[in-house]
C-alpha cells in the first residue's frame, strides 16, 4: 500500500517549496495540484476565454488533455496537449485564473481522477486546498499549512522579485487577500482544514525552520 500525505492550506504558505523539500528527505513523489487549474486557466486564456465564460470553459475540457510526468531530476512537468506548459502557469495573471476555474464544479470533477490516479501506486506528498478533505480523504497525513496574509505577500513578493517578475509588496497582499476569500467561499470544495488535520503556521519561522518543523510533524505520524 503506498502513503500519502495530503498538504492543504492558502496560498503562498510556502506548500509547494516545503512539500518539494520534505519529499526529497522521505523520497516520495511530489504532485503539484496547483499546477492542474492553472494549466485548465491558461487553456482558457489561450482561447481568448474570459474567467466568467463558465459554459465555455466546460465545454472546453472535451478538448484538452492535462497530463502529469516528471523529468529526470523528479520534478513535475505539467502537459497541455503535449505542450510542456510548466513555465507559462506562474504569472499572476495566471494564478488569478486558476483561482477562477477552480470554482467550477465541473473543472474540479475532470481533475479528480488524475490526481487520485497519481495516489495509487506510489508514495506521494500531494499539495493543493482539497486535498485532505476531498481527494485523499484516506491520507495517511493530513496538514493544514498556513502563515499570515501578510507574511504569505512577503514571501510572494520576493519570489516575484528574485524571479524577475514586476511586484509591488502592496498589489501582491491585495491579491494574496482576495485569492483566500476567492478560495474558502467557493461553494465547492472551499479551502478548509480537513477536521483530522494537524494545523501547521509558519508565520514565525524562516523557511529552514519551517521545513524541519513540517518534517518533525510527519514523521511523528509516519
Ligand atoms: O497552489 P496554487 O497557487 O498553484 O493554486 C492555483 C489555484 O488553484 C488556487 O487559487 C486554488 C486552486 N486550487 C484548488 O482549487 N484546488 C487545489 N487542489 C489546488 C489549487
Amino acid at each position: 500500500m503506498s502513503i500519502a500525505i495530503a498538504i492543504d492550506g492558502p496560498a503562498g504558505a510556502g506548500k509547494s517549496s516545503l512539500s518539494k523539500e520534505v519529499a526529497k528527505e522521505l523520497s516520495f513523489i511530489y504532485v503539484d495540484t496547483g499546477a492542474l487549474y492553472r494549466t485548465i486557466g491558461l487553456a482558457a486564456s489561450r482561447k481568448g476565454l474570459k474567467k466568467e465564460d463558465k459554459a465555455e470553459i466546460i465545454s472546453m475540457l472535451n478538448d484538452i488533455d492535462v497530463k502529469l510526468s516528471f523529468n529526470d531530476e523528479g520534478t513535475q512537468i505539467v502537459l497541455l496537449n503535449g505542450e510542456d506548459v510548466s513555465s507559462y502557469i506562474r504569472t499572476p495573471e495566471a494564478s488569478m485564473f486558476a483561482s477562477a476555474v477552480s470554482a467550477i464544479p465541473e473543472v474540479r470533477a475532470f481533475l479528480l481522477d488524475l490526481q487520485r490516479n497519481m495516489a495509487k501506486s506510489d508514495n506521494v506528498i500531494m499539495d493543493g486546498r482539497d486535498i485532505g478533505t476531498v481527494v485523499l480523504p484516506d491520507a495517511k497525513i493530513k496538514i493544514f499549512l498556513t502563515a499570515s496574509p501578510e507574511k504569505r505577500a512577503m514571501r510572494r513578493h520576493k519570489e516575484n522579485i528574485e524571479k524577475g517578475i514586476d511586484s509591488t509588496y502592496e498589489e501582491v497582499l491585495k491579491d494574496v487577500n482576495q485569492r483566500d476569500y476567492q478560495d474558502s467561499h467557493r461553494e465547492i470544495a472551499p479551502l478548509k482544514p480537513a477536521e483530522d488535520s494537524v494545523l501547521v503556521d509558519t508565520s514565525d519561522y524562516d523557511f529552514e525552520g519551517s521545513k524541519e518543523l513540517l518534517l518533525k510533524v510527519i514523521k511523528e505520524r509516519m
